[in-house]
C-alpha cells in the first residue's frame, strides 16, 4: 500500500472540547500548573511550566518516565536563554544563530533557576526553540520557558499528530494544541556545547553533515551508544512499536518467517510475498524528508491485531537517514 495516507485529520474522528488551538486555554492550563501537549515540527512534546517542579514533576508521572532522564527546556525567544545558561561557547552560537528555531537542541552549562528535576540534578541543560508558530505564540504568551519530553509513554513512538497523543496520553493532559502533523517527523538532533568541545549526544532532525557545515569543522563525537552516561535517555531499547520488528535484508527476512503475518516497512522499494499483510514505503520517491516525515506514524499503523511481525529495511545512512536507521534499530531492541 504505498503512499497510504498516514495522517487522518483528527477533527473528523474526535471532537472533543480538549483538543483544538485556544492558545489562551493551554496558556491558562500552563500556568495552574497542568500539562498540555504542544505541537512542534520534530515530534509532539507533553509540556510543563519548566519553572515549577510541581508541574515538571506531573511529566515524569503522565510519561512513566524515569527521573533519572532530563527534560529538554524549550524557548520561544532568545532573551529567555539568558537566564538559563552560564555560558554560550561560540559553536552554539553559531549553531542556534544557523538553526534555531528548528529540529537543534543544545546542551549548556545551566543556572540555578531550572529546577534539578528537569536536568536530571546535571550541571547542563538542554535547550531548544522549536519551529512551530502555534507553540512559539504560546511560549510568549506563558511567558515561561516549557519543559516537554516527546508526548508518549516511556519507551514508545513518539507522537507526530494531536491524534497519537490523545491516543497514548489523553487522559493526562489538560489540553491538546493541535498543529497538525509535525514537518519532520524525528526528534530533534542534540548538541552538547562545553568549553571548545561540540558533541552529537543523539542523531535527529538536523542532519550531522548541516552542523559541521555551520561550525566549519567536524564534531567531536557522534555517541548514539546506549552507554553513553552524558545523554541517560538514550536507551537502545526505545520506539517500541508494540510488535517485534526486524531490521534486515527484507528479501531474506520474508523468507525466513513464511508463517508470519507481516508488516513490511520499506524505503522505497516494493516487494511482495504472500505473508505481507500490510506494507508501507516510506518515500516513493526515496525522498530522506519525506522518509523522517512518516517514519513514527507508520511504525505506528503495524500496531493492529492482524500483524504479528514487523520486518523493515535500512535507508541510506547519510544526512537524516542516519537518524531513521538510529530510530528502526532501537525499534528493533525494543521487544
Ligand atoms: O524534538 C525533540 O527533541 C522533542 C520535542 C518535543 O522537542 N523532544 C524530545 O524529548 O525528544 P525527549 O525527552 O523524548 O528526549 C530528550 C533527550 C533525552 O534522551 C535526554 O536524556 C536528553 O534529551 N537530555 C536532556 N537533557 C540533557 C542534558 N542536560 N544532557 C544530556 N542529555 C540530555
Ligand atoms: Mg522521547
Amino acid at each position: 500500500m504505498p503512499g497510504v495516507a498516514l495522517y487522518q485529520n483528527p477533527h473528523l474522528i474526535f471532537a472533543s472540547v480538549k483538543t483544538g488551538t485556544d492558545i489562551s486555554k493551554a496558556v491558562k492550563a500552563l500556568l495552574e500548573g497542568k500539562l498540555v501537549a504542544i505541537p512542534t515540527e520534530t515530534v509532539y512534546g507533553l509540556a510543563a511550566n519548566a519553572l515549577n517542579p510541581d508541574a515538571v514533576a506531573s511529566i515524569f508521572e503522565a510519561k512513566n518516565r524515569p527521573s533519572f532522564d532530563p527534560l529538554i527546556v524549550h524557548i520561544s525567544d532568545w532573551d529567555m536563554l539568558k537566564p538559563l545558561v552560564r555560558q554560550i561557547p561560540e559553536a552554539a552560537r553559531l549553531l542556534a544563530k544557523s538553526f534555531w528555531p528548528g529540529p537543534l537542541t543544545l546542551v549548556l552549562p545551566r543556572t540555578p533557576l531550572i529546577p534539578d528535576l528537569v536536568t536530571s540534578g546535571l550541571d547542563t541543560v538542554a535547550i531548544r526553540m522549536p519551529d512551530h508558530p502555534l507553540t512559539l505564540k504560546l511560549i510568549r504568551q506563558a511567558g515561561k520557558p516549557l519543559a516537554a519530553p516527546s508526548a508518549n509513554p516511556f519507551g514508545y513512538t513518539s507522537p507526530t499528530t494531536a491524534h497519537h497523543v490523545k491516543e497514548q496520553l489523553g487522559e493526562k493532559v489538560a489540553y491538546i494544541l493541535d498543529g497538525g502533523p509535525s514537518g519532520i517527523g524525528i526528534e530533534s538532533t542534540i548538541v552538547k556545547c562545553l568549553d571548545e568541545k561540540v558533541e552529537i549526544l543523539r542523531l535527529g532532525g538536523l542532519p550531522v553533515e548541516e552542523i559541521e557545515q555551520a561550525i566549519g569543522r567536524k564534531t567531536d563525537a557522534v555517541l548514539t551508544s546506549s552507554s553513553q552516561p552524558d545523554a541517560p535517555g538514550m536507551l537502545s531499547s526505545h520506539y517500541n512499536p508494540g510488535k517485534k520488528l526486524l531490521l534486515g535484508d527484507v528479501e531474506h527476512l520474508l523468507m525466513l518467517y513464511p508463517k508470519k503475518k507481516v508488516g513490511l516497512l520499506t524505503f522505497c522499494d516494493d516487494y511482495t510475498f504472500p505473508n505481507i499483510v500490510r506494507k508501507v514505503m516510506l518515500s516513493e520517491k526515496g525522498d530522506l524528508k519525506e522518509a523522517a516525515r512518516n517514519l513514527f506514524a507508520a511504525l505506528r499503523s503495524f500496531d493492529t491485531p492482524e500483524i504479528d511481525l514487523i520486518i523493515a529495511e535500512r535507508v541510506p545512512d547519510t544526512g537524516l537517514g542516519r537518524a531513521i536507521n538510529d530510530r528502526l534499530k532501537r525499534a528493533a531492541h525494543s521487544r
